[in-house]
């Protein structure tokens, strides 16, 4: 089996739902259950023998080793992070505590499990870490994309937590043997996406005729990648990948922030009129021709980064891994999911995903 950490986030709970998709193998799923972690991403998973859900801290060493000795996992992937760099700019804390001391204890209890393997098993063991490109800071417009070799620099409280993580991975490594991997991803969107993030804020902002808050002058530039295509190379990645190395991975995708919000407008305004989607008796609206008529430009993010790229030529040449979606065709695909779970964004908005644990489980257990 493997080990998965922050499987009910967003890329965590995409890639559970892929991985026991297409393997019988089971996945433990530690979570700690911040504000970002939701176990309604995994209903389909309710009754499935094949996921196990442990509610708890990667930093609970007492925990995770108690876990490793019980379940013997042949690989650990590591998502759990605070991961919004507006939150991290606002409050670092809990980037330091989580996404730093957080990774060096879970580094340290896996450690001591792999140290205790024999054999086969200790050889073929992975330990995984779940990066991203904003470690290697912004890029002016003509500079090439970030390579593996590109030195870090990273420019908020979430990117430096993420790039220190890193550096303790590598160390692991370098020091001790741990067999480890690491992708550094660029921005990915799709379902389950929490909507504090731009698209599916944009998306449920829109479909409640609130202001869609563009920062500053809308044209830094994000590399998109499907969530379902960074699974899969971390899948890859972790079948075949080399110990030891870093594995970039991204879309292609290079867009501005205003022609995201104006592709979003665009396909919400075919999907979802406002017409249809307002009564004439509630909103003043309804004479706007379109959903870009929301789009409001508001006071820049501090430190914002301008552009960030990905040159994912080496997991292409060395693992064959490519993105199958276009951006046109995952956007499309993201914006009907936001259109067909409006149940999930609302009880998202409302926190009642908070509760809805208890609600479940209370007369199962
Ligand atoms: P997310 O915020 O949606 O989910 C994070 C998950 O981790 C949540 O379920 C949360 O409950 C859990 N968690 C937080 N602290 C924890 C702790 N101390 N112990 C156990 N669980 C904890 O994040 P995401 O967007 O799914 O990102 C997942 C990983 O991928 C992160 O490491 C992030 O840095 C990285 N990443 C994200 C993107 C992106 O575009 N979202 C791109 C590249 C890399
Ligand atoms: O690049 C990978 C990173 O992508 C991940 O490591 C992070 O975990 C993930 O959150 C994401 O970070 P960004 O800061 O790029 O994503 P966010 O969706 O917050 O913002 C995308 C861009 O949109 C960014 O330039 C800021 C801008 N933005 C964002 C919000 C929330 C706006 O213009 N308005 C907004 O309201």
């Amino acid at each position: 089996m493997i080990l998965v950490t922050g499987g009910a986030g967003f890329i965590g709970a995409n890639f559970v739902l892929d991985w026991l998709a297409q393997s019988d193998e089971t996945v433990i799923n530690l979570d700690a259950l911040t504000y970002a972690g939701n176990l309604q991403n995994l209903t389909s998973l309710a009754t499935d023998q094949r996921h196990i859900f442990v509610h708890g801290d990667i930093g609970d060493s007492a925990l995770v080793t108690s876990l490793l000795a019980q379940h013997q996992p042949r690989a650990i992937i590591n998502f759990a992070a605070e991961s919004h760099v507006d939150r991290s700019i606002l409050g670092p804390e809990d980037f330091i505590q989580t996404n730093i001391v957080g990774t060096f204890r879970l580094l340290e209890s896996v450690r001591a499990y792999w140290k205790g393997l024999n054999g086969e098993t200790k050889q073929d063991f992975r330990f995984l870490h779940v990066s991203t490109d904003e470690v290697y800071g912004s890029l002016a417009k003509d500079e090439p994309a970030f390579s593996e070799t590109r030195r870090y620099e990273p420019n908020s409280p979430y990117s430096a937590s993420k790039a220190a993580s890193d550096h303790l991975v590598r160390a692991y490594h370098h020091t001790y043997g741990l067999p480890v991997l690491t992708t550094n991803c660029s921005n990915n969107y799709g379902p389950y996406h929490f909507p504090e993030k731009l698209i599916p804020l944009m998306i449920v902002n829109a479909l409640a005729s609130k202001p869609l808050p563009v920062y500053g002058d809308g044209q830094q530039i994000r590399d998109w990648l499907y969530v379902k295509d960074h699974c899969s190379a971390i899948r890859r990645v972790l079948e075949a990948g080399r110990i030891g190395e870093v594995y970039n991975i991204g879309g292609c995708n290079e867009k501005t922030n205003i022609e995201i919000v104006h592709t979003v407008c665009a396909l919400l305004d075919e999907l979802r009129p406002l017409s249809t989607a307002h009564s004439p008796l509630t909103t003043p609206h309804l004479a706007l021709p379109t959903y870009r008529s929301l789009i409001t430009y508001v006071a820049d993010r501090p430190g914002h980064d301008r552009r960030y790229a990905i040159d994912a030529s080496k997991i292409e040449h060395e693992l064959g891994w490519r993105p199958t979606e276009t951006f046109e065709t995952g956007i499309r695909k993201t914006v009907q999911w936001y259109l067909d779970n409006q149940g999930w964004v609302s009880n998202v908005q409302s926190g009642a995903y908070r509760t809805w644990v208890e609600k479940n489980y209370q007369g199962r257990l």
